[in-house]
C-alpha cells in the first residue's frame, strides 16, 4: 500500500509518498517552510500544498507536535495556540481532499523506527525520544505504541524539561556538546528510573551527530540513534495512515 506521510514540525512541514510494506519513500520529500507560526487554516493550506505537489489521491497520515486524541488536537506547545481543541483530522482532510489519519509526531517517528529502523525485531520495552524544537516521546512494549509527553516533565524551577534539553536549546544557547550531553543524561536517568526501558532510541536531526554527545549520556538501557534520522516522522505518519484507513 502507498500512503502520503506528512510531518508537521516547528519550522517546516515535510511530506513524501511512502510504500508502507517496506518503509521506502517513493519520491523526494516536499518541504514547506513555516518561518512564522501558522494558524490552523494556514497550516491546512500548507498540507494541501504538499498533497497537491504529489497530486495525491490516496490515504494521508500526519504527525502533529502535540497531544492527539482521535482526530482532535489537545495541546500545541510549540505551534499556534489556536490548534488547541481543533479537529485537526477533519481540517486537514477537508483541505487535502482525502482521508487523513492524525497522530502525534513522535509516535509516528516511533512507528517507523520500530518497524523498519533502530527498533526493528525488538520486542521488549523501548523508549523513543525525538530531540528538536521540543522533546517528543513514545514508548513501545511488545510492539504496542504508547504516545507520551515526557518533554513536559517538570524540570528545573518547574519549567518543562524540553526547555532545558531539546536540541533547539543547545543551538539557541550555543551549549557545548559535553554540557548539553550531561544535561540530557540527567534527564534520561530520571526517565529510566520510572520507565525502565531496555532500549532508548534518539531521533531528531541532532541524532545524526550522536557521536558528539552519546558518550555523555550514560544510560542504563542500550542507547542507539534513530536510523531514519529525520525521515522517521514521514514514514511513520504513512504507516499510521495505513493502520487507520
Ligand atoms: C509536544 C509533543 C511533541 C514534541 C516534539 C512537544 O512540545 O508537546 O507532543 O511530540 O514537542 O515535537
Amino acid at each position: 500500500m502507498k500512503a502520503l506521510g506528512i510531518d508537521i514540525g516547528g519550522s517546516a512541514l515535510k511530506g513524501a509518498p511512502v510504500e508502507t510494506r517496506t518503509g521506502r519513500q517513493l519520491a523526494e520529500r516536499h518541504r514547506v517552510a513555516t518561518p512564522t507560526q501558522l494558524t490552523p487554516a494556514e497550516m491546512a493550506r500548507a498540507v494541501a500544498e504538499i498533497a497537491g505537489h504529489f497530486r495525491w489521491r490516496g490515504p494521508i497520515g500526519i504527525g502533529f507536535p502535540g497531544v492527539v486524541h482521535g482526530s482532535r488536537i489537545l495541546t500545541s506547545a510549540n505551534l499556534h495556540p489556536k490548534f488547541i481543541g481543533c479537529d485537526g483530522g477533519k481540517l486537514f482532510a477537508k483541505a487535502a481532499g482525502g482521508p487523513v489519519a492524525l497522530t502525534n509526531d513522535a509516535a509516528a517517528a516511533g512507528l517507523a523506527e520500530m518497524k523498519f529502523g533502530a527498533g526493528r525485531n525488538f520486542a521488549g520495552k523501548a523508549l523513543l525520544l525525538t530531540l528538536g524544537t521540543g522533546v517528543g516521546s513514545a514508548l513501545f512494549y511488545r510492539g504496542t505504541l504508547i504516545p507520551c509527553e515526557l518533554g513536559h516533565l517538570p524540570w528545573k524551577h518547574g519549567r518543562d524539561a524540553e526547555k532545558h534539553v531539546a536540541a533547539s536549546v543547545r543551538e539557541k544557547k550555543n551549549l557545548a556538546w559535553d554540557h548539553w550531553g550531561r544535561r540530557l543524561g540527567k534527564y534520561l536517568r530520571v526517565l529510566e528510573a520510572i520507565l525502565w526501558p531496555e532500549l532508548i532510541i534518539i531521533g531528531g536531526g541532532v541524532s545524526a551527530k550522536h557521536r558528539k554527545f552519546f558518550k555523555y549520556l550514560k544510560p542504563r538501557a542500550r542507547l542507539v540513534p534513530a536510523e531514519f534520522l529525520n525521515g522517521a516522522g514521514i514514514v511513520g505518519a504513512a504507516l499510521w495512515a495505513e493502520e487507520n484507513s
